[in-house]
């Protein structure tokens, strides 16, 4: 399973990356704008192509077919690893599809059920992002979303990566595991909380304890 960083922020990115471990990022433009980045948009998404050397998802602003093409393809200009992300909307698959067909790799986000996720799926797209977490907070399993993605994607054989993005906890992130799903992209915060066990602390507290009572 590949991990993913859900922020745009530099900082966390570099000290998620230095545990060799981190695959690749994604942005949107509420994450953009905490960091104050609208402006230097095209600047920051390099350098954290730079860092991270695997795939980072940039999102498209416009909401007409016509600019989204242009701006997947102003986007995809930006270094290899960048991956256009569209909105499911009905020009979002449109724009899907014919920016797929020329090369260009689509994450096409903000997906609430499996059949956004087949429609973006069969639109060309490389990566669907299905969002536990707000579903989580409307009272409807997130997760349950992301097991019928996988298993309807595993019946056809189809290669568009499930990335579960709006991760809020480490739990979703070993469902999604255990449901065989492609990615999760997460909270930097969530991304530290993985590694964390109090009785891994705990352990190694004693085990230094003990080897300094034998001297
Ligand atoms: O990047 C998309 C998604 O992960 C956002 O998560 O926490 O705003 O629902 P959240």
């Amino acid at each position: 399973m590949k991990f993913f960083l859900d922020t745009a922020n530099l900082d966390e990115i570099r000290d998620a990356a230095s545990f060799g471990v981190l695959d690749g990022v994604t942005t949107n433009p509420s994450l953009v704008s905490k960091e104050g980045e609208q402006k230097g948009f095209k600047d920051l998404v390099r350098e954290i192509c730079e860092i991270v050397k695997g795939p980072v998802s940039a999102e498209v602003l416009s909401t007409d077919i016509e600019r989204m093409i242009d701006e997947a393809r102003d986007l995809a200009e930006i270094h290899e690893h960048v991956v256009v992300k569209m909105p499911m909307t009905e020009d979002g698959i449109k724009a899907t599809k014919i920016v797929s067909d020329e090369g260009i790799n689509v994450n096409v986000t903000l997906i609430f059920s499996p059949s956004q996720a087949l429609v973006a799926a069969k639109a060309g797209a490389a990566y669907v992002s299905p969002f536990v977490g707000r579903l989580d907070d409307i009272s409807e399993f997130g997760m349950e979303m992301v097991g019928d993605i996988v298993q309807i994607f595993d019946n056809y054989n189809i290669k568009t990566e499930v990335l579960v993005a709006s991760v809020r906890h480490p739990l979703h992130v070993v469902e999604a595991a255990k449901m065989g799903a492609d990615i999760a992209t997460m909270p930097y915060k969530v991304f530290k909380q993985l590694l964390k066990h109090p009785l891994t602390d705990i352990g190694l507290e004693k085990f230094l304890a003990d080897w300094g009572k034998g001297k």
